[in-house]
């Protein structure tokens, strides 16, 4: 079974090539490297001591998906290619639309075109919005903070007008939680650009040094430290998520959407002790403004994936810390 991992030089998307490639499958990889670089397929290959196949394609580049699909017999293929900064999506929403939306649409078509009608999307709960916790799949979706948001959201409603005209497709729509964490070699894991907008990236380069201090957005939030509470994940649970979705889709048709979460609820500062605890630093923090657009509180109900997807999330926070420092203290410069 051959698979097309688009963005598969990303985080996400290299710890899922190493399962992909660690559970016998054929891996096919477009990536433009604008928000990594080919130097991680190398190491997926080393941690895996296997190769795959890659291209360097933008997903809106039609002529060059068709070159990977008559080179390749694509069985389904896994989506993360995409631009994932909130805060930048809302100062440039049309570079957010015109990659993420017309990117997938470009794709889907010449998916459909290829004759392969099998796709895994990476969506986020941030498409729940304002929803009360924990998040369940059935929710109504779309009140959605941010244009990063609103892809997410419409790219779902894209692939679900897809299914209703030709009922051929299998889709399965992954709705992602917080993940953290890193591969337990240390040879890859989140390596982002400029100062970091996560938390836990943050966290850990304060913690290397390179950046003086964490500021906590907001202590004085209704929970139960005062600081807001997230379902982190860590990204090898999620990248198994992956290869459950595969499996399921290759054996069925119709579209269904996933939380794929650990179902419990940590605090900020409940991330800051588990990190201290596995990295021994005293983390230097303030306690400071909210950030706006942040929700107090979201975690999922994860029991569909449990049962049909029969997905179980096996780490905890302070294994994703440990593997986060681990990947940190390996590689203080990133990844070249
Ligand atoms: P990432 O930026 O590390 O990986 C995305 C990859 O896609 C990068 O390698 C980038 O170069 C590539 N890419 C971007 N636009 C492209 C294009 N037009 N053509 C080809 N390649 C392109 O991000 P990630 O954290 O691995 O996220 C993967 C997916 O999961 C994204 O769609 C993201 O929105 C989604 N997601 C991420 C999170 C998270 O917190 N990391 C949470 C929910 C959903
Ligand atoms: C986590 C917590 C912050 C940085 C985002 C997207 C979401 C999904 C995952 C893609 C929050 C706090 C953070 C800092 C802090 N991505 N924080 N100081 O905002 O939950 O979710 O990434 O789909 O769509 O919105 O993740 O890591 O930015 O924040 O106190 O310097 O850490 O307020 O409570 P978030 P995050």
């Amino acid at each position: 079974m051959t698979i097309l991992v688009t963005g598969g030089a990303g985080y996400i998307g290299s710890h899922t090539c190493v399962e992909l490639l660690n559970e016998g499958y054929e891996v096919v990889v477009a990536d433009n490297y604008y928000n990594s670089v080919p130097a991680v397929l190398d190491r997926v290959e080393k941690i895996t001591g296997k190769t795959l196949k890659r291209y360097n394609c933008d997903i809106r580049d039609r002529n060059g998906l068709k070159k990977i699909f008559s080179e390749n017999t694509i069985d389904a293929v896994i989506h993360f290619a995409g631009l994932k900064a909130v805060g930048e999506s809302t100062r440039l929403p049309l570079m957010y639309y015109e990659n993420n939306i017309s990117g997938s649409v470009v794709l889907f078509e010449e998916m459909a075109q290829a004759g392969c009608k099998k796709i895994v999307f990476s969506s986020s709960a941030t498409v729940y919005g304002n929803n009360p916790i924990p998040y369940k799949e059935d929710m109504v979706t779309g009140d959605v903070s941010s244009p990063y948001g609103r892809t997410k959201h419409f790219i779902e409603q894209i692939l679900g007008d897809v299914y209703k005209s030709d009922n051929e497709w299998s889709i399965s729509l992954l709705r992602y939680f917080n993940p953290i964490g890193a591969h337990e070699s240390g040879l890859i894991g989140e390596d982002p650009n400029g100062i970091p907008n996560n938390l836990m990236p943050y966290i850990s380069r304060v913690a290397i040094g390179k950046l003086p201090q964490l500021t906590v957005f907001g202590g004085d939030y209704d929970t139960k430290d005062g600081t807001c509470i997230r379902d982190y994940i860590h990204v090898v649970d999620l990248a198994k998520a992956h290869l459950c979705a595969v499996a399921k889709i290759l054996g069925t048709t119709g579209i269904e959407a996933y939380n794929i979460g650990n179902g419990k609820g940590y605090s900020v500062l409940d991330i800051i002790t588990a990190f201290e605890k596995a990295s021994g630093k005293k983390l230097n923090y303030i306690i400071g403004d909210r950030r706006e657009g942040d929700l107090p509180a979201f975690y999922a109900d994860a029991s569909k994936a449990n049962t049909q997807l029969d997905w179980h999330a096996q780490y905890d926070i302070d294994k994703m810390c440990e593997d986060t420092w681990n990947f940190q203290t390996k590689n203080p410069d990133g990844i070249k």
